[in-house]
Formats: structure tokens, C-alpha cells, sequence
């Protein structure tokens, strides 16, 4: 049904079109009755899930979910709960969120509740993105979730001097934190350690109004850009926080490094790429990746990237964190407007959803080898056919290292990107699958439990439960289901805990619109106007989609108008 727009209302909406809107999300997502069925079911799990971490562990960082006990790993402030604020917001539960707001306001963030150093890396993507994530999607309305991750803020930016009362800056911060002494540790800090803090202190900025925060972050990204490049936008995997120096040489996209990549790109479509050295550098690395590092297995020719040094050279390896790549590739192509990594992006992808497809249980392990196609090195392993890998690695062109499952997101957080990026069903029910066998395998007398071996149909289970499985993992089954305008990826970014943030700008300062990522002959077409609650939170998808329908119908001629400005 397509019903006029009133001239007034379409003159108003004019008004609220970018210029450079950059359309990261396709532009003809529809949520079918099946899908909304199926949100709904990913969010009764969330739920239950929450309500038994509440019942058994309520307070502390983590349901023990198959002894029904409790544990403190994140210091005691109760990871869960401070990780799962912004996924219930983005579940439309409003209830449950406030059903928190007392506990969030009683913690104390200036003395860890349980003994310990605390992880810089940690505190940031966990509490303090999960805090300010909350703020916005909540409309900006419950100060005590700025105010907490404040506190926390000052705590963590003396990772960034030699402490309280001493003489010295750092430019890179330390790996931990004592909050006793607010001492920073001593020690190398990782690249993703130092690099993974520009999202949440650009957002503790803005609503803070303390420029600090924001600048200690820039200052560590400018710190880590000036030191050795490998290759072009290629960081080592360590640095010493005293001498800011490169101490390992081994280029990563999985652990150790992921997330300072995934930052480059995502600061960049966060703030219009208002500072194009970070796109820049994203993009040399990838480049670099392609040239350097980027290979096929001899066996079904899944595409996969090595670990590499330039001293010792390539590692064939790949892991399921570095699944978060695809994804983030596919969202910086559609940035950069560039289709080769586009299409390396969708391989990857297939490559990632690959290990769960083949996996015994339909969930993918979290590491594993392959042999490189077109290298005769014979430092290559290559195993026999007869073994057990040999045959795994017929069968599958991978096999497994590492057969556990700690239920991570990032493969279906990039099944997530490719579906809201390319529009393509098949990755909905991909997701699907992976959702219904991690029902099926980790469900736990408490909540979700991590497994021991994926490659078994009775796997063990392991008396952990992450608090990212509320954070990433249900967050990004429901998105891939939910109404497409449900953080709509032209209105927010996702931090690396998956924890929404809202766009400075929907323009983007890279150049005209490509024509190519859209196939066949669908038209495109601007992204709908925001609503007035956009400015500050809602995770949006209230009527959005009937605007959409509107906007098809006036597109056409609003393109023709603009193509004569
Ligand atoms: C801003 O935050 C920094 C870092 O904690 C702190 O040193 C400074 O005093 C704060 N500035 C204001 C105006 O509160
Ligand atoms: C890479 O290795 C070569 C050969 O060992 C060496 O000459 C070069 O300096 C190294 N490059 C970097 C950036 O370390
Ligand atoms: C796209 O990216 C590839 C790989 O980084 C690069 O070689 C190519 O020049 C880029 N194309 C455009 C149009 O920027
Ligand atoms: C190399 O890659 C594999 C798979 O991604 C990972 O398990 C391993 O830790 C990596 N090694 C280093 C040193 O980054």
C-alpha cells in the first residue's frame, strides 16, 4: 500500500536528507512474519537466559551455568548484567532494563568487589560501551549510566601515566590497572590492548563533555600508526607502553590485533570520516592483507588469511575470532566504496559460516590450519592422508586446532553484516541454524554453557558462561531477524562488544555513491529521514518500515531533483 505523503510532511523530509548519505545497509530489507517469529524466539531465549543468571548469580560477572554457581572473572561488578543493558534495549525491554537501573547505581567502580587487577581492554568494551550504549538507546534519559562509566573513565585514563601523583604520560596505556593503588601494571600491551578504546572514549567524551577521554584514545591510535608498518598498515602484535616500541613483529588479524582494525574503520564511518587517516590506514591494511597474507586452501578453495612475520614468515592458521573480519570488511567496502573488498569480504564470509555448516554440531571450532594453495615451500604441513587431520582436511579444506566453543559471536556477527549488507536471505537462515544448534548444545541447567568440544554430538560442557553470549551473541541473532531498521547500520556502529553507538553523522566524506553494490536494477535510494528521538537512542524500527515504503514511492523523484542541483 502506498499512501500519498502530504507536500508539507515531503518538503519537511527534504530537509533531513544528507547530501553523502552513505548507505551501508541495503536498501530493500523487508522483515517477513517468519523472521519477526523467529526475533521473537531469540528474545523469549534471551530472557530466560537472563532471568536464570539473575536467579542463580544476580551480581556477579557470570552464571557458573552448569554447577549453578557463580563467577567473578571482570572484576565482580556484574559483567552480565552491565553487558546485557543495551540488548535488552535493542529487544524493546524496557522493563527488564529498569528492572536493573537500581543495581547498575549501587556499584562502585572505584574498588574492583573482587581482588585483582583490572583489564583495561576489558573494562572498556564491556562496561564502559555497555554503559554508554544504554545511555543512548534509552534516550539519554538515565544519567547514572554516564555518571558510572565516568568513574570508571578516570580510573582507566591513569593506564595512560605512570599513576597517581608520578610524573610521566604514556601515549599507550597499560594492559592492567590496579584501582587499590591506581597504579598502572607493568608489561607489553597488545595491539588490540592499546587500540580498542576510540568508540567508547568518543562516546564517554561527548557525554562527559571532558575531551580527555577522546584524546587519550586518538593519542594511542597516533602512537601505535607512527610505529613500523610491516606492510602498509600492518602493526606488530606488542608494544611496550614506556618506550612505545614495537615488541613482536607478528601481524594478526585474529587475536592480539583484531579490534584495532576494527576500529579504524569504524571511527571513521562514526564520525563521517572526518579524520580520513584512519579510513587510510584501514584500507593499506587491507590491502596489504590481500597481498600478503590472504590465501586459498588446495582443498575447496575456502579463503582464509595466515599470521605472519616479516622475520619468520607465514602461520596458515585462522581462528573463529578472526571471524569478526568479513563482516567489518563488508562494512568498510560499502564506506570505501570498493568491490574487490567487497568480494573478498563475501568469501571469507562463505569461508567463516563454512566451519559451522561443516561442524558436527552445526557450531564452528574456535581455531584451526589449512595448507595454502600455490606454496611449494616445503615448511608447508601438509598432513597424510589416513591421519585424522588428513581426513578432516579432505573433507573440510580445514581442520581443527582448537575444538572448543566459548560462545563467541563474531561468526554470526559477519553472517549479521553480510545479511544487512547484501540483503542475501541465505545469511538469515545460516544464522538461523547457528542459533538453534547453540540451543540445542549449550543450553545449561543455568543459562548457556561454553563447550568443550564442538566436533562431538554429546559435547561436554564447560562451567563458563561469557557475559559477550548477552552482549554479541544473542544481539546479533535477534538483529539478524528483527525489523533491518532495528540499528540500522546507517545510525549506529557496533563496538567490538556489540554494543550499539550512535553515528555522529549520517554523511560520509569519501566521494560519490558507487553504483555497484546494489545487483540487478534496484534503485537506490536515501536512507529515511531521522526521528526526533534518533538524535539521542532508540534502537529505532518504530514505523520506520512504513516511512521506508513512503520513500520508495517519492524516491525516484526526489534522485531526478538532485541529479540537477
Ligand atoms: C577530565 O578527565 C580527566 C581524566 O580523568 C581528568 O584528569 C580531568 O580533571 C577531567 N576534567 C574535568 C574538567 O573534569
Ligand atoms: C623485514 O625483513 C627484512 C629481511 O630480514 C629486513 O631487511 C627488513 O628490515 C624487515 N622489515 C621490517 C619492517 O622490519
Ligand atoms: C579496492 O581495494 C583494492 C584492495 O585494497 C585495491 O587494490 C583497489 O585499488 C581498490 N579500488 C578502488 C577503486 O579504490
Ligand atoms: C595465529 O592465528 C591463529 C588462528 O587465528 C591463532 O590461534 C594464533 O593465536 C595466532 N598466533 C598469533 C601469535 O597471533
Amino acid at each position: 500500500m502506498r499512501l500519498p505523503l502530504p507536500l508539507p510532511l515531503l518538503s519537511l523530509l527534504l530537509l533531513f536528507l544528507p547530501a553523502n548519505a552513505r548507505r551501508v545497509q541495503h536498501p530493500h530489507l523487508r522483515q517477513t512474519a517468519l523472521m519477526k517469529s523467529r526475533a521473537e524466539e531469540v528474545k523469549r531465549a534471551f530472557v530466560e537466559a537472563f532471568e536464570e543468571y539473575r536467579t542463580f548469580a544476580w551480581g556477579h560477572d557470570e552464571v557458573a551455568p552448569v554447577s549453578m554457581g557463580v563467577r567473578d572473572t571482570r572484576n565482580g561488578w556484574g559483567a552480565t548484567i552491565v553487558d546485557s543493558l543495551s540488548t535488552m534495549l535493542v529487544m524493546d525491554l524496557p522493563e527488564l532494563f529498569e528492572s536493573t537501573l537500581p543495581f547498575i547505581a549501587s556499584l562502585d567502580f572505584r574498588q574492583p568487589k573482587v581482588y585483582g587487577a583490572v583489564s583495561v581492554f576489558e573494562t572498556i568494551i564491556r562496561y564502559v560501551g555497555g554503559l554508554l550504549s544504554a545511555y543512548e538507546l534509552s534516550g539519554c534519559r538515565h544519567q547514572v549510566l554516564v555518571e558510572q562509566a565516568e568513574v570508571l573513565g578516570h580510573k582507566l585514563a591513569l593506564a595512560w601515566t605512570a599513576g597517581r601523583g608520578k610524573e610521566g604520560r604514556r601515549n599507550l596505556p597499560s594492559t592492567w590497572m590496579d584501582f587499590e593503588r591506581d597504579r598502572p601494571g607493568t608489561g607489553v600491551v597488545s595491539l588490540a590492548g592499546a587500540g580498542t578504546n576510540l568508540l567508547e572514549f568518543h562516546a564517554l567524551s561527548k557525554h562527559t563533555h571532558n575531551a580527555t577521554f577522546l584524546h587519550l584514545a586518538h593519542r594511542a591510535m597516533g602512537t601505535i600508526m607512527a610505529t613500523t608498518q610491516f606492510r602498509p598498515g600492518m602493526y606488530g602484535g606488542t608494544y611496550d607502553p614506556m618506550t612505545d616500541r614495537v615488541v613482536s613483529d607478528r601481524v594478526s588479524f585474529g587475536g592480539n590485533g583484531d579490534s584495532f582494525y576494527e576500529y579504524l574503520v569504524k571511527y571513521a564511518h562514526m564520525t563521517g570520516n572526518a579524520e580520513p587517516v584512519y579510513l587510510q590506514t584501514w584500507l593499506d591494511g587491507v590491502n596489504s592483507a590481500m597481498e600478503t597474507m590472504m590465501f586459498k586452501s588446495t582443498v575447496g578453495d575456502w579463503t582464509w588469511l595466515s599470521n605472519w612475520s616479516n622475520r619468520t614468515g607465514h602461520e596458515y592458521a585462522f581462528s573463529h575470532l578472526a571471524c569478526y573480519l568479513p563482516g567489518n570488511w563488508l562494512l568498510g567496502a560499502r564506506l570505501a566504496h570498493n568491490s574487490t573488498i567487497y568480494a573478498r569480504g563475501l568469501e571469507l564470509a562463505e569461508s567463516c559460516a563454512h566451519t559451522y555448516s561443516a561442524s558436527p554440531t552445526g557450531i564452528g571450532p574456535e581455531a584451526w590450519h589449512y595448507v595454502p594453495a600455490g606454496v611449494s615451500s616445503s615448511l608447508v604441513f601438509r598432513p597424510s592422508a589416513g591421519t585424522k587431520i588428513g581426513d578432516m582436511y579432505a573433507q573440510r579444506g580445514f581442520w581443527v586446532q582448537n575444538a572448543g566453543f566459548v560462545l563467541r559471536p563474531e561468526v554470526v556477527e559477519s553472517m549479521f553484516y553480510a545479511w544487512r549488507i547484501t540483503g542475501d536471505p541465505v545469511w538469515q537462515e545460516r544464522v538461523w541454524d547457528a542459533f538453534l544448534a547453540v540451543k540445542k548444545y549449550c543450553r545449561a541447567p543455568a543459562a548457556y554453557a561454553s563447550l568443550v568440544n564442538v566436533e562431538t554430538t554429546e559435547p561436554v560442557k564447560k562451567d563458563e558462561s561469557e557475559s559477550f553470549f548477552y552482549a554479541e551473541l544473542m544481539k546479533y541473532f535477534y538483529l539478524t531477524f528483527s525489523d533491518p531498521d532495528v540499528i540500522n547500520l546507517d545510525r549506529y556502529t557496533i563496538t567490538t562488544e556489540a554494543h550499539p553507538l550512535l553515528l555522529e553523522t549520517q554523511e560520509f566524506d569519501y566521494g560519490p555513491e558507487p553504483e555497484w553494490v546494489v545487483t540487478g536494477n534496484e534503485e537506490q535510494q536515501p536512507l529515511a529521514p531521522a526521528t526526533p528521538t534518533d538524535g539521542c537512542g532508540g534502537p529505532g524500527g518504530t514505523g520506520m518500515g512504513q516511512l521506508m515504503m513512503l520513500m520508495d514511492f517519492y524516491v525516484p523523484a526526489l534522485e531526478r531533483c538532485s541529479a540537477h542541483q
